[in-house]
């Protein structure tokens, strides 16, 4: 049984030192924080309590955007990467230097590296849904594997935040839907070229985005015959495990159903995207 509150290790107050602004509705807050910082891995996520009082009541859950270190390498803080939707982000859109946020994290499973060495590292991000990827490419970067970042959105003005990935060594493609940057039409065009070219070569797909098109990779993924982990961002309440606000159905053949509901917040949000009925 769970704890029925946030476990208190795991509940920082931290400084936000910078606000950059993208423009249409999505921007980075830098959170100095070096203990939440030296904890968090790759798409796991922090629950942040907007602002103190009732209103909005429930925290907002952000991935981990970028993982931010001083001169010396050692970890001082992340960054998020919002965008404005409804009043919770609307509030931290305000934040300026200087402000404190109250932040339960680092929550949930991250990314975990492919076992074979050989294997190529396929990013498949929408959207928004592309904030865990720069902080796993920097978090495997050193590792010198082979890493690909496909990047999907409606529209060039939706990616003006992708400028962050640049110095990493990783080939990035993008597609628009309206075709103002990269190839015109769905990331899933790139992805199926990406996966055509592999002829027989290892890869594993990492994806995060609407799960409409966490879907379509999944599917393609097992087209190719091979592995896929969707980090899912079902809306939460409480984010460890308490609340039920965050389920997704996977694949239980001992139960009549055929299904059972996993707690993404504590299961996933990296969940194996085979097992998943989307
Ligand atoms: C694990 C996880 C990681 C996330 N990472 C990021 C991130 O890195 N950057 C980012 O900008 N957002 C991220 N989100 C989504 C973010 O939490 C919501 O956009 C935010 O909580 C909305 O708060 P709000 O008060 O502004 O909007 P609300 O007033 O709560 O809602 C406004 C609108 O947004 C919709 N909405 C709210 N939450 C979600 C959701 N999870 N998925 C789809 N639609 C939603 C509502 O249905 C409503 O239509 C993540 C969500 C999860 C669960
Ligand atoms: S968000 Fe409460 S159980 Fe997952």
């Amino acid at each position: 049984m769970p704890a029925l509150e946030p476990r208190p290790e795991l509940l920082h107050d931290v400084t936000v030192t910078r606000r950059q602004d993208f423009g249409h509705g999505y921007f980075e807050l830098y959170l100095e924080c070096p203990a939440l910082a030296r904890a968090m891995q790759a798409g796991q996520f922090v629950n942040v309590r907007v602002r103190d009082g009732f209103s909005p009541l429930l925290r907002r859950p952000f991935s981990s955007f970028d993982l931010l270190a001083d001169a010396r390498g050692r970890a001082t803080g992340i960054s998020l990467l919002i965008h404005t939707v409804g009043t919770g982000t609307q509030l931290l859109s305000r934040l300026e230097a200087g402000a404190r946020l109250n932040v339960n994290g680092p929550l949930g499973h991250g990314f975990e590296l492919p076992a074979d060495p050989e294997a190529r590292i396929i990013m498949v991000g929408g959207g928004i849904g592309l904030a865990p990827f720069l902080h796993l490419a920097r978090q495997w970067a050193p590792l010198k594997r082979e890493l690909v970042l496909l990047a999907g959105a409606r529209s060039q003005r939706d990616l003006a935040f992708m400028k962050r990935f640049g110095g990493l060594p990783l080939s990035t493609l993008v597609a628009t839907e309206d075709g103002t940057a990269g190839v015109k039409g769905r990331v899933t065009v790139l992805l199926e070229a990406e996966l055509a070219a592999l002829k027989g070569k290892p890869a594993v797909i990492y994806t995060c985005g609407p799960n409409a098109m966490m879907a379509a990779v999944s599917q393609m993924a097992a087209r190719f015959s091979l592995p896929c982990f969707a980090s899912l961002e079902s809306a939460m309440g409480c984010g460890f495990g308490v609340c039920n606000g965050c389920v997704a159905r996977v694949k239980d053949a001992s139960r009549p159903e055929g299904f059972r509901y996993a707690k993404t917040c504590v299961e996933g949000t990296v969940l194996d995207a085979s097992t998943l009925l989307w």
